[in-house]
């Protein structure tokens, strides 16, 4: 038997392989909220501009409420043969309250019925990632707190380069969140535009409201072309961008935590909550959780790719190409939200080893730029000459197998004949963070200061 939506011009139905390529609801049940919330929108505006009675928008209405409490627990029968979300609750709907449902679809079309659904949804993912990533830069802000004052070393090609402090390294992270979550504000901003109304492709002649239903959904207002309103699918695209940018931030961080975490560096530690055991080497404590949030990334890149690649070259407007946008999108939603929330149980659990991160702080001559600088200031020597001076002095230490601190003064004026022993309080690492007090510099007071003004605004 032919097809209830469109079987007048169809003797047959489709092969099963045409229903097996064809077919999405699967995974676009997801839209079942947004779809009804559209449709009840919908309705609404037809019968306000007397396109539809009061009657028939009060059963549609009846049926949506009836179906979405159906949907919600999980006793509707989703049919393949309807093909999708918007066939299937058109399908309920007619044997809900009969003739009235196909009134539902005046002046619509699946390709603008889709496009707001989808919007729907990403901006709930946006509002969504927008609270987690700022629950995650409060955890941040605690840890960086804590840790204002605990010397780290600080590196440049993964070499220790010069000391700093573990609470400006994870202020770092911050302001990549805050960057993140203002991308994710921005493109909800733009996002907020209205396809519905837009139908098929071509706008309608029937007196519909477009400003009416784009205020009821939240919108901002109407899109303003047609065409561009049912084959845009930018807003998948920023979405995927944004969860890209950030999930990679997020890996950064992860590999980090699993270099901290290896005996060698001992930088951190995670309980037994975030780590798990090996089936062999008793001793082994190992950090799956960060090695997973520096994996998934993989995932969320893939599905910007993947939608970019079905999107480039579609000519205007609707093709069914643009169905495959849903997969990608819902795989990298729940892929970055569950990589946020594990990132923030992480940051929250974490110890930081003052001393194993000290001890690291002091070793491989890392304070050789605090003494470049003393003979700088002190000796009014250009830096250059300063620089030369600290290289042979580095090398003289290297010789003896001792740090900077450890050569006798004796052993320094040999190099540089006009150094005193005033030279010796730049070369603790408490003294050489201390010292970095220009803006944005990790001295302890300023990286106070920046969890101070991050404060302000979460
Ligand atoms: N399931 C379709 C999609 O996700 C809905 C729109 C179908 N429109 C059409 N003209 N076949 O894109």
């Amino acid at each position: 038997n032919a097809n209830a939506m469109w079987g007048g011009r169809f003797a047959s139905s489709p092969s099963a392989l045409m229903e097996a390529i064809n077919v999405s609801i699967g995974f676009d049940r997801r839209l079942a909220a947004q779809d009804i919330r559209g449709s009840v929108a919908h309705a609404d505006m037809l019968a306000k501009q007397g396109i539809i009675s009061e009657e028939d928008r009060d059963a549609i209405h009846d049926g949506l409420k009836r179906i979405l409490e159906e949907i919600e627990g999980g006793h509707f029968t989703f049919s393949t043969a309807l093909e999708d979300i918007h066939m299937n609750v058109e399908g309920r709907l007619r044997d809900l309250i009969g003739p009235a449902a196909g009134r539902l679809h005046t002046a619509r079309s699946r390709n603008d019925q889709v496009a707001t659904d989808v919007r729907l949804w990403v901006r709930e993912a946006h509002d969504r990632a927008d609270a987690q990533i700022t629950n995650l830069m409060d955890t941040l802000l605690t840890q960086a707190a804590a840790h204002a004052e605990t010397v780290m070393p600080g590196f440049t090609h993964l070499q220790s380069a010069q000391p700093v402090t573990f609470g400006h390294h994870l202020m770092a992270y911050v302001e990549m969140l805050g960057r993140d979550r203002s991308r994710i504000r921005d493109s909800r901003k733009r996002l907020n535009e209205c396809p519905l109304g837009a139908a098929a492709l071509a706008g309608t002649s029937f007196p519909i409201d477009r400003h009416a239903t784009a205020e009821a959904l939240g919108f901002d207002g109407p899109t303003r072309n047609s065409l561009d309103s049912v084959s845009d699918r930018d807003f998948i695209l920023e979405y995927l961008s944004i969860a890209s940018i950030s999930a990679m931030h997020l890996s950064r961080l992860a590999e980090e935590i699993v270099i901290w975490m290896t005996p060698q560096f001992g930088f951190v530690r995670l309980s037994d909550q975030w780590t798990t055991g090996s089936s062999i080497m008793p001793q082994k404590k190992n950090p799956d959780a960060a090695e997973l949030v520096r994996a998934k990334p993989g995932r969320i890149i893939g599905s910007l790719v993947a939608l970019l690649t079905v999107m480039k070259g579609l000519p205007l407007t609707y093709s069914k190409d643009m169905q495959e946008d849903k997969e990608r999108l819902f795989d990298a939603a729940d892929t970055y939200e569950l990589v946020l929330a594990a990132v923030s149980g992480m940051i929250a659990d974490l110890k930081p080893v003052p001393e194993r991160m000290a001890a690291a702080a002091g070793a491989g001559f890392a304070t050789a730029t605090d003494l470049a600088d003393w003979l700088v200031r002190a000796l009014e020597m250009p830096f250059r000459d300063a620089h030369h001076v600290t290289g042979r002095l580095v090398a003289e230490a290297e010789q003896r197998g001792c740090g900077l601190e450890d050569l006798s003064l004796d052993v320094m004026q040999a190099v540089e004949p006009r150094i005193t022993d005033a030279v010796y309080a730049v070369l603790g690492v408490e003294n050489s963070v201390r010292s970095r007090m220009s803006f944005g510099g990790t001295a302890p007071d300023n990286v106070r200061a920046q969890i101070a003004w991050w404060r302000a605004r979460l």
